[in-house]
């Protein structure tokens, strides 16, 4: 069998007055006059409801609760563990084109009957505009599915290129032995789905710790797997804190494997306790793990300033800047960025004109951050950025008085290595560094210096050989380099996305190398 050609969900727009306009809005009031819904644990097919009580509140209004989500514990979590070993032998030894309608059902029950509602959810409880939301809960989660299921069937086809006279050579691509724990991030409902899907895909069993700030869409898509038909205990949904359930998962003996996106700092402290665990292990466990950036924009004296100016406000405020290739830092030539009518001033004035408010009112091309701490973390360190002699050309403050809400920020500094052209904002915050015209080179160093990280970037330019140049010097500055376009937006299936450095293990998200990770071959070699 072939899995038939897959495309990437094609986008709506959403423009007033169009059915989609309104199908949306339906969901999003609906769901706003709902009030708290209630979200249990899900082991072995079966509702669980702990009693420990958790909210995720609504970013734009932070006196509303979007879902009250009840709190895998301990000894939850090890039912979930032996439930998923129990369903393993069933979901490994299904004929692979069954596995795949699973997952290929699922794609078309979120584009179709359940868009609005996931998008809605993706909108209320993560702070995403319409437009972020559908490219995030609507297109991307749906390419994550059906391009997925097309790596897998390209992988299961690598096979050894030679046999000899009376011999098949064969290689079979198991699932790890064990179980997968899968924790995944707030900031995209897509990814939420991925982390537990990929492994899952490829006949690996998923224990997944949803982020407490997505529970109510990553609930949502876990329903529609079942409704695709996902049997029982293949991926149990665990919602809540990182105690007691990451603890439990890594460690139990059948442990195989990490999939992990969230913060550089929880990355490395989960790796240094598998590698204190390693002994317990059957196996070595396969660590994959997507963390953190420090993303940049780097322009070049031939960059065409305006389309440089548009891509660079997409890039750093689209999402208040939480996504994990949002840029976060700007080298400007100081011609270019002083001159009457240009990049500074371009910037100032579009920036400036950036609607903030919450998501449910549709026009505003910015929502909240996600939470207090991003709030406090964000505001610190605008703060810490002014103290250190950092100009603030625009935004700049915050109000926190109904929802988190950060003014799209630009600070200019003459440190290339101020607080925050260093540290991770994750929000609405962009520094620029204005570099002298002729140091271009050593600009490059300096990018490449800067940071731990190694996510995403991109080079403005005209000139093909300062865009050669300047790719060269920071081949191992970014995982994702884009030429004349904005270092956020990766399509999967057009671009698999990963990075290196503190960034994390680069195995690739929406490719056929991250489906590799959760496997492990075996060669058969038959003779006739
Ligand atoms: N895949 C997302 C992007 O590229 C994170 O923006």
């Amino acid at each position: 069998f072939e899995i038939p050609p897959v495309n990437n969900e094609p986008m709506r727009n959403y423009e007033a007055k169009s059915a989609d306009r309104a199908g949306l809005q339906a969901a999003v009031d609906a769901m706003m006059a709902k009030g708290t819904f209630e979200v249990p644990c899900i082991i072995n097919g079966r509702e669980v409801r702990t009693g420990r009580k958790s909210k995720q509140v609504n970013p734009s209004d932070h006196a509303k609760a979007l879902c009250e989500y009840h709190e895998a514990d301990e000894a939850l979590i090890g039912e979930a563990i032996k439930g998923a070993l129990e369903a393993k032998t069933a979901w490994e030894h299904m004929p692979w084109n069954d596995r795949a309608a699973i997952f290929l059902k699922a794609a078309d029950l979120l584009a179709g009957k359940y868009r609005y509602e996931v998008m809605a959810a993706t909108m209320l409880g993560q702070g995403k505009n319409v437009w972020q939301a559908e490219i995030d809960a609507a297109a991307e989660a749906c390419d994550f599915l059906r391009f997925g299921i097309k790596y897998a069937e390209q992988l299961y086809s690598i096979q050894p290129p030679k046999n000899s006279p009376n011999v098949w050579n064969r290689v079979e691509y198991r699932p790890l032995e064990g179980f997968v724990l899968a924790v995944s991030p707030f900031n995209f409902t897509a990814i939420g789905l991925n982390i537990p899907c990929a492994p899952a895909m490829v006949g690996n069993v998923v224990v997944w710790k949803p982020s407490p700030m997505a529970t109510y869409s990553n609930y949502l898509v876990y329903k529609i797997l079942e409704e695709a038909g996902l049997p029982a205990g293949v991926i149990q949904f665990c919602p809540g804190p990182p105690e007691p359930i990451v603890a439990t998962a890594i460690n139990h003996r059948e442990f195989a494997s990490l999939h992990f996106t969230g913060s550089t700092f929880v990355f490395r402290n989960l790796w240094k306790q598998i590698s204190n665990n390693l002994d317990k292990y059957r196996g070595y466990p396969r660590i994959v793990g997507e963390t953190g950036g420090k993303n940049f924009h780097l322009v070049h004296k031939s960059a065409n300033v305006e389309s440089a100016v548009h891509q660079t406000i997409r890039a750093a405020f689209e999402y208040q800047g939480q996504k994990c290739s949002a840029l976060s830092r700007l080298y400007v030539p100081k011609s270019m960025w002083n001159a009457k009518g240009g990049f500074k001033e371009l910037l100032q004035k579009h920036v400036g004109e950036i609607s903030l408010g919450p998501v449910n009112e549709f026009q505003h091309f910015m929502g909240p951050v996600i939470a207090r701490h991003s709030y406090d973390k964000i505001m610190g360190l605008i703060d810490a950025g002014k103290k250190a002699g950092g100009q603030i050309i625009t935004g700049g403050v915050g109000d926190d008085s109904k929802g988190f809400f950060v003014q799209p920020t630009v600070i200019e500094t003459t440190d290339p290595g101020s607080v925050t052209m260093v540290n991770e904002i994750f929000g609405p915050v962009l520094t620029v560094y204005a570099y002298d015209d002729d140091k271009f080179e050593e600009t490059c160093h300096l990018i490449d210096s800067t940071t731990e990280y190694s996510l995403t970037g991109a080079i403005f330019s005209t000139d093909r050989a300062a865009l050669i140049k300047a790719s060269n010097l920071l081949r191992n500055a970014s995982g994702m380099m884009y030429y004349n376009d904005k270092c956020t937006g990766a399509v999967v299936g057009q671009q698999p996305f990963g990075g290196a450095r503190a960034s994390g293990t680069n195995d690739r998200a929406g490719s056929m190398a991250l489906l590799l990770r959760f496997t492990s071959a075996r060669t058969i070699k038959e003779s006739f």
